[in-house]
C-alpha cells in the first residue's frame, strides 16, 4: 500500500480527520445510553495484522539475518543488496510512515514481523485505523527492525525455520513447506487494493496483473525474481539446487552507494533515421518498446512509478531545435479524494510505438539523442519528503544519438 501524496496532502487530512472525529463525538452523544462508547472492532484485513512473534528456532540464537548470513554467505550479501533489506530505513518510507497520515499499519508489509514492532495491535476503536488499540511488544526487537523484510519474515514460522526442502544436515530446526515458499508468499505483500479513508488509497496489483495476464501457470515470481544456480548453500555441504536472493525489480537503488541488480521489462526496437535529410523534409524517427520481460504490467505496484522517453534535437551548437517527452505510468489526484486519472502502463507483451518528427529549415548538421529512463518518484515528491540530493530518483535503460547531415 502507499500513502498518498501531494502537496495538499497534509492540510486535507487534518481537515479530513477532524471532521471525522467531529461526526464520532455526534455518534457518541447519541449512543452514549446503552452502549459502551468506544467499540473495538477486530483486525479484519491481511494487513492489518503482523505476523506473529517468533521464538528463535531450535539451534540457532537470533532470528537475525546477520546470524542467518554467518553460515549462509551467499544469501546475505544477496539480500542486503535488495530493496527488501531496506524496506523499513528507506528515507522515503520513515519519510511517509512519520506523517499524521499514516496510519499504524503501514509497517505489516514493511516489517511484518511482529519481533520488529513496538506495539501489539489487537483492535480498531469504532473500526478507526488510525486510533489502534496497542500494547508495549515485550519481544520487541530494535536491531530486527532495522532488517525491514529480513531473511526471518519468509523463513521462520512456528518457532521454526521453513525451507523447500527440509534438508536435516541444517543445524536449526526446519520445517519442509514448499507451498509456503510459494508465489503466494509474494503475493501476500504485493497485492492490495483498497481505499482506507478518501485521500489514503493503497494500490499494489501485482499479484492479480500476473494472475490476468499471459505468465500465469507459466512463470511466477520465484522463476523470474529468483533466478537459479547450483551451488553450496552452506559452504561443506556440497552443490544443491539454489536461488539467488538479490529480488531484483526496478533496479533503482534506495542508496546512491548500493549497487542495485537491474531487471527491465521493455525490450526497444528503434528505428534508423536518414543518416542524409532534404531541407524542408521530414525527418521521422521511431521508437517500439514493448514489455516483453514482466510478468506484470510495466511499471507495476507504487503508482508513482513512471517511465520517460526524451527526444531532443540539436544543432552543432548544442542549442535544441525540438523536442518531445512522452510517459508511460499513473496519474493520480489525491485531493480531496484519491482517484486514479489515468494509467498507460504496458500490459505484458504490450506494445506502444513513440515518434518523432521535425521538418529542418536549414543546412546544418543534426543530432537526435532518445533516451529512455525509469523513475521511482518524481522530483517534486522527492523534494517535499526532503529525501535529499543522494537519494536516487531513476536510471537511464536506453540512450542513444544519431546523427544527420544534409543532402
Ligand atoms: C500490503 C502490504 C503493504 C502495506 C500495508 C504498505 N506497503 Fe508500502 N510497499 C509495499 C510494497 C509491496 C512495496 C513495493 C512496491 C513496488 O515496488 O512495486 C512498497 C513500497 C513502499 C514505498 C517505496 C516506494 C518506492 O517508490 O519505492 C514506500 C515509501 C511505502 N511503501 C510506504 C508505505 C506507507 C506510508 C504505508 C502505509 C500507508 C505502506 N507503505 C503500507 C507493500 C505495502
Ligand atoms: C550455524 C549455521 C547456520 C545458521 C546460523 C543458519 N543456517 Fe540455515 N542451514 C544450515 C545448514 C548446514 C543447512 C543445510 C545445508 C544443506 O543441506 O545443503 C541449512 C539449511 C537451510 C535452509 C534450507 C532448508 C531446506 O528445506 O532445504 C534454509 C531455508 C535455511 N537454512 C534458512 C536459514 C535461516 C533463515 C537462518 C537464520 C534465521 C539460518 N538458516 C541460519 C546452516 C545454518
Ligand atoms: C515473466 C517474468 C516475471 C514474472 C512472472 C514476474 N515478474 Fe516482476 N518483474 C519482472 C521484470 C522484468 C521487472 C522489471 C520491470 C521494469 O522495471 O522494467 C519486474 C519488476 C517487478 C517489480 C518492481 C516494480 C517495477 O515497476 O519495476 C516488482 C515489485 C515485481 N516485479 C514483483 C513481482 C511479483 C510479486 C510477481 C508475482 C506476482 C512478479 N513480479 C512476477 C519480471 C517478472
Ligand atoms: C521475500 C522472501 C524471502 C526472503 C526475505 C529470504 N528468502 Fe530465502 N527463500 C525464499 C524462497 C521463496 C525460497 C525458495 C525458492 C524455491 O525453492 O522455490 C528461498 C530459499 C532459500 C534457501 C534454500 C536454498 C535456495 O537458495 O533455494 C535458503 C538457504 C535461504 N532461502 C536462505 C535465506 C536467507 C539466509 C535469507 C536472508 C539473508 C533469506 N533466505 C531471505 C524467500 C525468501
Ligand atoms: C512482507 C512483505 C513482502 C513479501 C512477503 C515480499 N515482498 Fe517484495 N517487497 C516488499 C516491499 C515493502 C518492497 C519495497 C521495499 C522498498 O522499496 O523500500 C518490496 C520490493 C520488492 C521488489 C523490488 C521492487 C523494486 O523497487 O525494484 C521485488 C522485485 C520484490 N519485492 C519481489 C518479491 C518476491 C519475488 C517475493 C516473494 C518471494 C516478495 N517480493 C515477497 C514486501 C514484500
Amino acid at each position: 500500500m502507499r500513502q498518498v501524496l501531494g502537496l495538499f496532502r497534509k492540510k486535507t487530512n487534518k481537515g479530513f480527520r477532524s471532521s471525522f472525529i467531529l461526526f464520532g463525538l455526534m455518534v457518541l452523544t447519541v449512543a452514549s445510553c446503552n452502549s459502551p462508547a468506544d467499540k473495538v472492532h477486530p483486525l479484519t484485513k491481511t494487513w492489518e495484522k503482523a505476523i506473529p512473534n517468533q521464538e528463535v528456532p531450535e539451534g540457532l540464537t537470533s532470528l537475525s539475518s546477520v546470524e542467518c548470513g554467518s553460515c549462509h554467505q551467499n544469501h546475505y550479501a544477496e539480500w542486503k543488496l535488495s530493496t527488501h533489506a531496506h524496506a523499513w530505513t528507506d528515507l522515503q518510507f520513515q519519510a511517509e510512515r512519520k506523517k499524521d497520515s499514516s496510519p499504524l499499519m503501514c509497517i505489516n508489509c514493511h516489517i511484518p514481523l511482529q519481533n520488529q514492532q513496538e506495539y501489539i495491535v489487537t483492535g480498531l476503536i469504532d473500526g478507526d485505523i488510525y486510533r489502534p488499540v496497542k500494547t508495549k511488544n515485550p519481544k520487541f526487537d530494535k536491531k530486527l527492525q532495522q532488517e525491514g523484510i529480513t531473511c526471518a519474515s519468509c523463513h521462520v514460522r512456528g518457532n521454526s525455520v521453513i525451507g523447500p526442502s527440509g534438508r536435516n544436515k541444517a543445524p536449526h530446526k526446519t520445517i519442509i513447506d514448499p507451498d509456503f515458499l510459494s508465489e503466494r508468499l509474494c503475493i501476500s505483500c504485493h497485492n492490495a487494493n483498497a481505499v482506507i479513508t478518501p485521500v489514503l488509497a493503497c494500490t499494489f496489483e501485482t499479484g492479480d496483473e500476473w494472475k490476468s495476464g499471459p505468465y500465469f501457470g507459466k512463470k511466477n515470481c520465484i522463476t523470474c525474481h529468483m533466478d537459479t544456480v547450483r551451488r553450496e548453500i552452506v559452504p561443506g555441504f556440497g552443490e544443491r539446487l539454489s536461488h539467488f536472493h538479490y529480488f531484483p525489480g526496478s533496479g533503482i537503488p534506495k542508496l546512491d552507494t548500493l549497487e542495485t541488480k537491474v531487471l527491465n521489462g521493455l525490450a526497444f526496437y528503434p528505428s534508423s533515421p536518414k543518416e542524409a535529410y532534404l531541407v524542408n523534409e521530414e525527418i521521422t524517427y521511431k521508437l517500439k518498446v514493448k514489455n516483453e520481460f514482466a510478468g506484470h504490467k510495466v511499471p507495476t505496484g507504487d503508482p508513482e512509478r513512471f517511465f520517460i522517453i526524451s527526444f531532443e534535437l540539436k544543432d552543432v551548437h548544442g542549442n535544441v531545435l525540438s523536442e518531445k517527452t512522452e510517459r508511460i505510468g499513473e496519474i493520480w489526484q489525491w485531493h480531496p479524494v484519491a482517484r486514479k486519472l489515468s494509467d498507460n502502463n504496458l500490459a505484458p507483451m504490450e506494445e506502444r510505438e513513440f515518434v518523432f518528427s521535425y521538418i529542418p529549415e536549414n543546412r546544418e548538421k543534426l543530432t537526435l539523442f532518445v533516451k529512455v529512463t525509469k523513475n521511482r518518484m518524481d522530483k517534486k515528491t522527492a523534494d517535499y519528503n526532503k529525501l535529499g540530493a543522494n537519494y536516487p530518483l531513476f536510471i537511464t535503460i536506453f540512450n542513444s544519438e544519431y546523427k544527420m547531415e544534409v543532402r
